[in-house]
């Protein structure tokens, strides 16, 4: 999704802007640009290839600058175009479209009522040269210039509705850049050497550059100058800006242009690291406490009497393998609900609820929102699994168990997944320790289970060869179904979602016992029918299942537990499994859907890493 990267400094700063981008690439866009004060004007670049070529491009034009910021797109309103790609310039009442004016804009976030300003501006004289929501901001700021890029920011913000995150500079005002953030992530990095300072979407964009950061908080606006900068915040209580002390932190801050090494994509390297990212995650955990989730938990675990999951995506089909866990082990009511919908539904909230946030990156809109909605409604228990311990998600909760996934780069989560899974089981165990319902016995066995799992991942990632196999076959189809019962319906869910986002294939998943109610009718001998079969206490009904497959005709790919007895036939394709891993069992199963998902993209050729459409983090609604 759009990514931001600005500068102030003294030294030319177009390479900075150009890596901070190279590094936020992994998010997903479709344009890239980025905009200087050069020679008492405003000059820049852009374009909807690669960024790596946006370099060249910015070489070619001579473009050198101290003052400057950069942006990455990800189409929302307009097409991907290069006349719709960031910055935008303002040029000014009267002036015609394409005339460079004074003031250059980059924003990530959606501008709800741009409708209704760009009619406004459109009165006042101004062109505007795109379709994006984006340009009203630029010439809105313009509108309100009159010599203090702040205070005219300042005034502009006011009148927008919905989110954003933008960096602007003007023509007259040649070393300074003012960025704001509301609903969507900003970061102000302070400079290692002489006076410089910058801000971007992300630390990460900042790596190499400097480690002194400052997360800025909604409402929040940054003055950068050189050899200074200033915050302020949008008062509730006055209705003005006043100044904010925010704390800046030194960051390590992890590159996300990790090394492929020997694989092929960034999603197979992330599949085959899972054994290592698993067990970075347990790496802290010598025995199952609340402690675990952070200081307070102890207290917090005892004042609820419900958990409500609140995610996107596979973070949600993670969330509803947890439901099964917290159900059954912590005997603890559990709902699962998409972010997305949550936030705008009307629910009768319980403030002895406890909120649990799963996301990757920790900066998903609809998840930071429907969080917010939560404790709206007094339901101030909030707790977050995520992979970023920097990311908004964490900051915002009050407890958080940090998985150690590392940078997942692959728009298709996997590694992530996983070990979301890990975080989410050591809480069922750490709710129903305090239930009294984990007894030392049953404490060992599972921490047992889960110190071998990065084994038994290993195990399950030699299967590769069988999976490729089959990919070969599923790269010819259009349609596939996917089943699962019980603890296993959201690993076909997650097996469904991975198929469709890389391949284009369209995958549905059901539980299994829903064949029958509709599902059924899709089944002929094209239909490739996955089937999640651990050998649990839902095999003999699964079986059952199956056969109603096999009398239409349908083609089944299983993925059965060594235990199971489920023998290749004609019709029936078996990939064998491990021996039933018991409750952590889905860990496993998903696994082999990583893989045939992966596989099949490749056969298919598609763009692995970058699906159409997609963006790896969706910073907006
Ligand atoms: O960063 P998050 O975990 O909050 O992201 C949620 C979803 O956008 C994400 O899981 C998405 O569904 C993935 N592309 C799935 O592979």
């Amino acid at each position: 999704m759009c990514g931001i990267v600005g500068a102030v400094s003294q030294r030319n700063i177009v390479p900075i802007l150009i890596e901070g981008l190279k590094r936020l690439e992994y998010r997903g866009y479709d344009s890239c640009g980025v905009a200087v004060h050069q020679d008492g004007r405003l000059q820049r670049a852009r374009s909807t290839s690669r960024v790596a070529e946006l370099m060249g491009q910015a070489e070619q034009d001579g473009i050198v600058s101290g003052t400057g910021i950069a942006h990455t797109r990800w189409a929302t309103h307009g097409a991907p175009a290069v006349h719709n790609a960031h910055p935008h310039f303002s040029a000014g009442p009267g002036a015609t479209a394409d005339a460079v004016g004074r003031i250059a804009l980059v924003h990530n976030g959606i501008i709800e009522n741009h409708d209704e300003l760009r009619a406004e501006l459109k009165t006042r004289g101004y062109a505007f040269s795109s379709q994006t929501d984006t340009e009203v901001i630029a010439h809105l700021i313009d509108r309100y210039y009159e010599g203090d890029l702040l205070e005219a920011v300042q005034q502009a913000l006011p009148r927008l509705k919905g989110a954003y995150a933008v960096a602007v500079f003007c023509r007259d005002e040649p070393h300074r850049v003012v960025a704001a953030r509301e609903g969507s992530p900003l970061v102000l990095g302070v400079g290692e050497q002489g006076d410089e300072h910058f801000v971007a979407s992300d630390a990460m964009a900042l790596a190499g550059v400097t480690e002194q950061i400052c997360y800025l908080e909604e409402g929040d606006v940054v003055d950068l100058q050189l050899g200074r900068f200033w915050i302020c915040h949008l008062s509730a209580e006055s209705g003005r800006y006043e100044p904010v002390q925010r704390e800046v932190k030194r960051v390590q801050i992890h590159s996300g242009a990790a090394e492929l090494g020997p694989y092929r994509h960034y999603m197979q390297k992330e599949i085959f690291e899972q054994p290592v990212a698993i067990a970075n995650t347990l790496d802290a955990v010598g025995g199952i406490s609340p402690e675990l989730f952070g200081d307070g938990a102890y207290r917090v675990f005892n004042e609820i009497d419900k958990v409500l999951i609140l995610a996107c995506g596979t973070s949600s089909y993670s969330g509803l393998t947890a439901k099964y866990w917290l159900e059954s082990i912590a005997k603890i009511p559990t709902s699962v609900e998409i972010a997305s919908e949550y936030r705008y539904r009307e629910s009768v909230p319980d403030p002895k609820t406890l909120v649990v946030t799963i996301s990757q990156s920790g900066e998903t809109a609809d998840t930071l929102a429907a969080l917010k909605h939560a404790r709206a409604q007094g339901m101030t228990h909030t707790l977050t699994i995520c992979n970023v311990a920097t990311s908004a998600m964490v900051r915002e909760c009050e407890l958080a168990y940090i998985t150690r996934a590392g940078a997942e780069i692959g728009v298709a989560s996997t590694k992530a997944f996983t070990t979301q899974l890990v975080g989410l089981f050591l809480l069922t165990l750490a709710l129903a320790q305090t239930r009294g319902r984990l007894s030392e016995a049953d404490e060992a066995a599972h921490l047992k289970a889960l110190r071998h799992l990065p084994v038994a991942v290993q195990g399950v990632l030699a299967l590769e060869p069988q999976v490729m196999a089959w990919s070969e076959e599923f790269a010819r189809k259009e349609n596939a179904l996917f089943l699962g019962r019980g603890l296993h319906y959201p690993i076909a869910l997650e097996g469904a979602l991975k198929l469709k986002e890389i391949t284009y294939i369209h995958a549905e998943a059901y539980p299994a016992g829903e064949l029958k109610h509709g599902p059924l009718a899709l089944v002929t001998a094209e239909m490739p029918v996955v089937t999640v079969a651990p050998n649990d206490t839902l095999l003999e009904k699964l079986k059952s299942n199956m056969q109603e497959v096999r009398a239409r005709g349908g083609q089944l790919y299983v993925f059965a537990d060594g235990d199971t007895r489920i023998e290749s036939e004609p019709g029936l394709h078996v990939i064998r499994m491990p021996e039933h891993y018991g409750a952590l069992s889905p860990i496993l199963h998903v696994v082999p859907l990583q893989l045939l998902a992966y596989h099949t993209a490749c056969a298919r050729g598609t763009d692995v890493d970058k699906p159409r459409n997609l963006a790896k983090s969706v910073t907006v609604e």
